[in-house]
């Protein structure tokens, strides 16, 4: 069996059950494209996942849903893309049944089905792709589950996370929103108001009853819509991405994981009006995984915390296209 280098763990626990080694190289089946991993971003899903069990996995698991790489091999029946293609995604079918895909993407090489990947823009790096698909297909999705119209108001709660950051981005730049509010702590209001943001609500100093306006449209982000739906207006939307919801008015907002969502963002991401935000004390490197981890569970990230410079396996022998 051949072997490849991941991050894996065996038991629930700490940031510490991650151990680097080796683990199965898997093949991909029919629709699948095997990907060399370039980057990859880490969720809170992903720190959730280890800590307890909450999702169907048998170990051990490689965590990771998010990453941008370079196809080198393919299953029957692809037809979207070729080998050598750069692509990206969100390779965790959250709306399919069953366990999580083995290996995630804290490992050289995974396979993924076509049709949850897109061809990265080409003005964007790897790094910059890998932060893209769990955060911004959640993003997205609060905008429709509230049914969100141009011209209307949002105030989002949350305003520098990985969601947060995309969210306002999104407000202005795909969803046309007239007015964007956002919270954040003192060190990163300005950072918020260069996303696009109107106004930018200090939490450390304004509580959310003292915002004189009131939004068509309450996005919270971290958890908080028990205190936070004071700014929805009085039939507007409350949209808690956190389960369960705190407050009983907001409704949970997932994700729909696809390609075709990634695609659709492609014109934004190549025009520059929509921007990946990588957490300034990363790229980490893939050896320093266990850093990254402890960065993201401090709940403090600047949008998104990625790690790069994957092990680069220089010849592929054992990769040959299959045929058909
Ligand atoms: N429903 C879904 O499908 C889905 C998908 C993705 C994520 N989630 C969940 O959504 C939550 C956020 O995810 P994420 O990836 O955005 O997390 P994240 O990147 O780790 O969020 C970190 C950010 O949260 C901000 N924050 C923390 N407390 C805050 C507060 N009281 N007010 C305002 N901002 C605050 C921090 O800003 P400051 O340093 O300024 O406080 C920091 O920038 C997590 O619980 C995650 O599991 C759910």
């Amino acid at each position: 069996m051949k072997m490849q280098k991941a991050w894996f763990y065996k038991e629930y626990g700490p940031k510490e059950v991650l151990k680097l080694g080796d683990v199965p190289l898997p093949t991909p089946q029919q629709k699948q494209l095997l990907v060399q991993v370039r980057a990859a971003a880490l969720n809170p899903f992903d720190s959730k996942m280890r800590q307890k069990p909450i999702h169907p996995i048998d170990f051990p698991v490689v965590p990771g849903c998010d990453m941008a790489g370079v196809v080198v091999s393919k299953g029957n029946g692809v037809r979207k893309f070729d080998i050598g293609d750069e692509v990206y995604g969100n390779i965790q079918n959250f709306n399919a049944e069953g366990n999580l895909k083995q290996p995630g993407t804290l490992a050289e090489f995974i396979v993924v089905e076509e049709n949850l990947v897109a061809l990265k823009p080409k003005n964007i790096s790897f790094e910059e792709a890998a932060s893209l698909p769990l955060a911004v297909q959640t993003a997205m999705e609060g905008f429709k589950t509230a049914g969100f119209k141009e011209g209307q108001t949002v105030f989002i709660v949350g305003g520098a996370g990985g969601v947060g950051t995309l969210a306002v981005q999104l407000a202005k730049q795909l969803y046309g929103a007239s007015q964007v509010g956002a919270t954040t702590s003192t060190p990163k209001v300005e950072f918020v108001k260069s996303l696009g943001a109107d106004t930018v609500v200090d939490y450390t100093k304004t509580r959310y009853e003292e915002v004189d306006e009131k939004y068509d449209f309450l996005y919270d982000t971290i958890g908080d819509s028990m205190n936070s739906h004071v700014l929805a207006k009085d039939d507007a939307p409350v949209i808690d991405i956190t389960w369960p919801p705190s407050n009983p008015r907001a409704v949970y907002s997932g994700l729909t994981v696809s390609g075709e969502t990634l695609e659709e963002l492609g014109p934004y991401l190549e025009s520059g009006k929509l921007k990946a935000v990588i957490d300034p004390t990363g790229p980490y490197n893939f050896s320093d995984a266990i850093e990254a981890f402890r960065h993201l569970e401090t709940g403090r990230a600047r949008g998104k915390v990625v790690i790069s410079h994957f092990p680069l396996k220089k010849a592929f022998p054992c990769f040959v296209q299959h045929q058909e």
